[in-house]
């Protein structure tokens, strides 16, 4: 039983790896996702198929498909000609384009991934008297008459269900500023704050008659007044696709209802739908199954007064152990979604005049609306589950609540880098839960970049993919893929995504699409591969016991003390120790990943008396915990009596064995000097964040050099083979210069910035086919690259140039001077012929099928310059076919064996052959290859083909342009125009080869 059962693990294992594929050839499973957006369901289903192949063509190992509606009409209503009752999520139609899609996808071997309702996915069609549809809790207040007697109707009697009537005493009324946001235009506006007696607090709910008459009397004098405050819960009827039709006299008609997302009941309301209307066609289950990965569901935007379920006061009751009622007064402000309200909290703000103002009846209430919303989110997972699919979601960071306590309720929790500002720390705060429970995939909406539509460089779209990795994604989903077919009221360059006010639309109207954008995709591929296999090992773990989430997601580590050093940290909340695989052991905290080496406190902080008593078992346990700058504060619940004893405990566990002090800032210091030495120190000039991944006997690790162009060293806790990965060409090759250092690896490093280099360490791969017996120890700054081959040794390219210490030494000790008798051969490449091939709207503009319409002009340039500095290029999008050639040998004096080809910075892409040979991808940071095998005597050409991102045309018919009815939403003025082209120097690096057998 006990050996089947390991078999049985095996095979499992065996099949997640080859699903993985190579690093060279990633498998789809861990490939780059696009998100593609279906305006309705009415459009051309080949074009759809098509475009899905297209994706699958240039690497994409799947679609997510998202049916848009105007981001469910909320943007935009639905244009004329569109009919969305007919058309809408679920339809016979809908079904019919879904069908397709998984087919094609199927045909391609692509996953697939959906939305679970339209636009964001939170919601289905539905009958409005479905109790799983969306619940608000409606807030009323009116003050009691100045002699104490309130003798009437309750403020907004009728409203809904009555849930509570609570009365007051005022003893503190002033005036706030709810502010105001620039991410959704919403100016700054005045609310009121009134302090509540604590003691004054009366539920009245039971003594209010039928018709909602009550007659109360109040203590009054001239200091003081009452107010009473009525809650009543309704369903607002919401949708997450807004439309009132009569077309089919069905449930389509009125589009599509945002479900309750605090219970179980919700869920079920999506279920139902999914089961009654598109899995009722069995060859849509079959696919699903065969191809389907994720049922996926964005971040949540359904504003209300309160976040509400009527299955909160029973959850709150049950794991609070007292009655919600009363204390809704202190709900009313900043509980509804400040992710996507920040400017409208509420109007009124109640707070307790004891101390912590009633914080601790709040944090009860977030704790309940967590309950209910995991509900939500075990229900869809389990059902998703049933199918053989998963559920990825990004986990409630819009709401008030601490999503770390609910990330590992679902298979593929997911962040995005628009509300995480590309932040790393707000990824560490996401992902350290989702490593700890062993989630394989942390997936990432990447790109909606604001007002950056056809603006969007590939680099820094590279650059934010490269940032998300660094804080423990790795998996993307690019937003995203857009519908190239005609759509109603829709010009040329056809169905944009909101309106133009985020990036991206990737398509082949895209001039990189074909070229350069596979590239892209390819290297972010070979990283996902490396950052998803095995599990990850983490330094640090950072405690992190908030009520709600930042919804900026700002950094709570504020200082560079840990990342200096190489110290890898993720956020956990005292929640997540309750998750079974983070106990501790061998002085690591869940030792099977991420096996955190301490846990650090900073004084910030507020901790509960459950929160100091799991430290103290893990202090107990053996793991390392530090407070950093001092205690920190108290976490308040309920009424918070326990606050004295939360400090005692904290007294007691700053006393015990395994826990240390430290000043703020100084946590890497307090680490380095109880002996926890990060696993990959680093130790550069510049800002490098480590990423370190074991699996079986393979370590990889990716590194990132944020901002700056940096030089250094890694020391790595291994002394296994090192082996680097090119991820944008897939080679792998033994890591020539490195030191051994007991029982570390010290490895040197120049980094251009924003580029990333990924080795692996084994001892089991690969050893004996390509691993040489002896690596260098010192390497001259005229070496260029290097080839090593078992059968062909060693062959270095060292470069012209002069070289200040020109000393080669192998590790068996033998040193060459490898200085040369020359002066630099290296040389500029100039007098370009650029052919500008302008992709162009067609005459008739409302054609949006068409890619482009293709015109040439010809430019001769000495030095490369941006088409913003060349007549006839400021407003051109398209390709530059760039051509100069050079002769060769560069001297008849000297001989040389080969030479680089280096470009300046790629923006968007570049393909490039010399003498007709592809010279493969290129590093967009550093663009440099080995062209020696090309090289022939004579003249040899070289040409590039550079992508030019769409921007600078598209601003240039930007008032022609209409986009599902209405024109684009981007702000006047319009963003300036972008640099397009190749920009600087190409050289031409002439190098020598030496051959060493090692
Ligand atoms: C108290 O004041 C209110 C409002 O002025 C009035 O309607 C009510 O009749 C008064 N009640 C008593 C008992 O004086």
């Amino acid at each position: 039983m006990k050996l089947l059962y390991g078999a049985l693990l095996i095979a499992q294992a065996a099949a997640a790896a080859s699903s993985h594929g190579t690093f060279a050839s990633p498998g789809n499973d861990v490939r780059l996702k696009f998100r593609y957006w279906l305006p309705d369901a009415s459009v051309d289903t080949d074009t759809v198929v098509k475009d899905i192949e297209e994706a699958g063509a240039i690497g994409a190992g799947g679609v997510e498909l998202l049916g848009l509606y105007n981001y469910g009409g909320s943007l935009a209503p639905q244009p004329d000609g569109a009919d969305w009752a007919t058309y809408g999520f679920g339809t016979p139609a809908f079904n019919t384009l879904f069908k397709a899609s998984l087919q094609s996808a199927r045909n391609t071997g692509m996953v697939f991934d959906f939305a679970l309702g339209p636009s964001q996915g939170q919601g289905v069609p539905a009958k409005t008297t479905d109790e799983g549809l969306h619940w608000d809790l409606a807030p009323f207040n009116v003050s009691v008459p100045s002699n104490g007697t309130y003798n009437g109707q309750i403020p907004g009697w009728e409203t809904g269900e009555l849930v509570s009537l609570v009365s007051a005493r005022v003893v503190n009324t002033s005036t706030i500023v709810n502010p105001a946001s620039s991410l959704f235009s919403t100016p700054a506006n005045n609310a009121t704050r009134l302090v509540l007696a604590t003691e004054s607090l009366v539920d009245h709910t039971d003594v209010i008659s039928a018709d909602g008459m009550v007659s109360l009397s109040f203590n009054v004098s001239e200091h003081y007044s009452y107010r009473l405050f009525a809650y009543y819960q309704y369903q607002d009827l919401v949708k997450n696709l807004d439309i009132y039709e009569n077309t089919t006299g069905s449930i389509f008609d009125n589009g599509s209802y945002t479900v309750d997302h605090f219970s179980a009941r919700g869920a079920q309301t999506t279920i139902d739908f999914w089961e009654n209307y598109i899995l009722n066609d069995t060859d849509i289950k079959a696919l699903l199954q065969e191809v389907g990965r994720y049922g996926w569901e964005d971040s949540i935007e359904i504003k209300s007064n309160i976040s509400w379920s009527p299955s909160i006061p029973d959850i709150f009751e049950q794991i609070n152990g007292y009655q919600l009622r009363k204390f809704l007064p202190l709900m009313m402000y900043g509980n509804n979604n400040p992710g996507v309200q920040p400017s409208y909290p509420g109007t009124l703000e109640c707070v307790l005049d004891s101390e912590g103002q009633g914080q601790g009846y709040v944090n009860d209430f977030r704790a309940a609306l967590e309950k209910g919303y995991q509900n939500y989110l075990d229900t869809l997972s389990a059902w998703l589950e049933g199918l053989g699919l998963g559920y990825s979601a990004q986990v409630s960071y819009n709401l008030p609540l601490n999503m770390e306590v609910s990330i590992n309720h679902v298979v593929a929790p997911e962040c995005e880098s628009l509300a995480f500002n590309n932040n790393i720390d707000g990824y560490r705060q996401f992902s350290g839960v989702a490593n700890v429970a062993q989630k394989n995939v942390v997936s990432n909406e990447m790109g909606a970049n604001l007002e950056k539509a056809f603006a969007l460089p590939l680099s820094e779209l590279l650059g934010q993919i490269n940032t998300a990795f660094a804080g423990g994604v790795n998996q993307i989903v690019l937003h995203g893929q857009s519908y190239t077919g005609n759509y109603h009221e829709t010009t040329w360059p056809g169905y944009t995504s909101f309106f133009m006010l985020f990036a991206e639309s990737y398509y082949n109207k895209q001039p990189a699409w074909g070229h350069g954008l596979s590239d892209a995709i390819d290297y972010v591929s070979r990283n996902q591969y490396i950052l998803q296999a095995g599990q990850p090992r983490t330094d640090i773990a950072l405690y992190n016991g908030v009520s709600m989430t930042d919804p900026q997601l700002e950094t709570l580590y504020p200082t560079d003390d840990l990342t200096k050093a190489g110290y890898t940290y993720t956020y956990l909340s005292p929640a997540n120790f309750n998750i079974s695989q983070a106990s501790v052991s061998d002085g690591l905290l869940a030792p099977e990943s991420p096996a955190y080496r301490a846990i650090i406190v900073t004084s910030d902080q507020n901790v509960t008396w459950a929160g100091v008593m799991q430290l103290q078992q893990h202090a107990n346990a053996g793991l390392p915990v530090i407070f950093s700058g001092g205690f920190p504060g108290y976490y308040p619940n309920g009424e918070s009596t326990d606050k004295a004893a939360v400090y005692a405990a904290l007294r007691m566990l700053g006393g015990s064995q395994n826990v240390y002090a430290t000043g703020s800032g100084q946590t890497a210091s307090k680490l380095q000097q109880l002996n926890l030495t990060p696993r990959v120190a680093v130790h550069t000039n510049g800002t490098w964040y480590p990423v370190l991944r074991t699996d079986n006997s393979t370590d990889y690790l990716f590194i990132l050099s944020r901002d700056s162009d940096s030089r250094g060293y890694l020391t790595v806790s291994s002394t296994k083979t090192p082996y680097l990965l090119d991820s944008w060409t897939g080679k792998r090759r033994p890591l020539l210069h490195y030191q051994r250092r007991g029982n570390t690896t010290e490895i040197p490093l120049h980094l251009a910035a924003n580029q990333t280099v990924a080795f692996a360490f084994s001892n089991e791969l690969w050893s004996e086919i390509e691993t040489p017996y002896l690596h260098a120890l010192r390497v001259p700054s005229n070496v260029l690259g290097y080839n090593y081959s078992t059968s062909g040794g060693l062959l270095l390219h060292r470069s012209t140039d002069p070289c200040d210490d020109c000393i080669f030494q192998l590790s068996n000790g033998t040193s060459y001077d490898l200085s040369l008798n020359s002066t630099s051969l290296t040389s500029h490449l100039r007098n370009w012929t650029l052919i500008a091939e302008h992709w162009e709207a067609p005459n008739n503009i409302s054609d949006a099928a068409i890619q482009a319409v293709k015109r040439n002009t010809t430019h001769h340039l000495d030095t490369l310059v941006s088409w913003l500095d060349i007549p006839g290029l400021q407003n051109a999008s398209g390709l530059g076919y760039y051509s100069s050639s050079f002769s060769w040998p560069p001297s008849p004096a000297y001989i040389v064996d080969g030479a680089y080809l280096t470009f300046p910075k790629i923006a968007q892409g570049i393909k490039v052959t010399v003498n007709g040979h592809d010279v493969g991808p290129l590093d967009f940071t550093n663009p440099r290859v080995d062209i020696g095998p090309y090289l022939t005597s004579g003249a040899n050409e070289v040409t590039a083909i550079v992508p030019t991102l769409m921007w600078n045309y598209v601003r240039s018919i930007y008032d022609e342009i209409e986009i599902s009815g209405i024109a684009p939403l981007l702000s006047d003025p319009l963003p300036d125009r972008v640099d397009n082209g190749l920009i600087g120097e190409v050289k031409i690096i002439p190098y020598v080869t030496t051959r060493y057998m090692i």
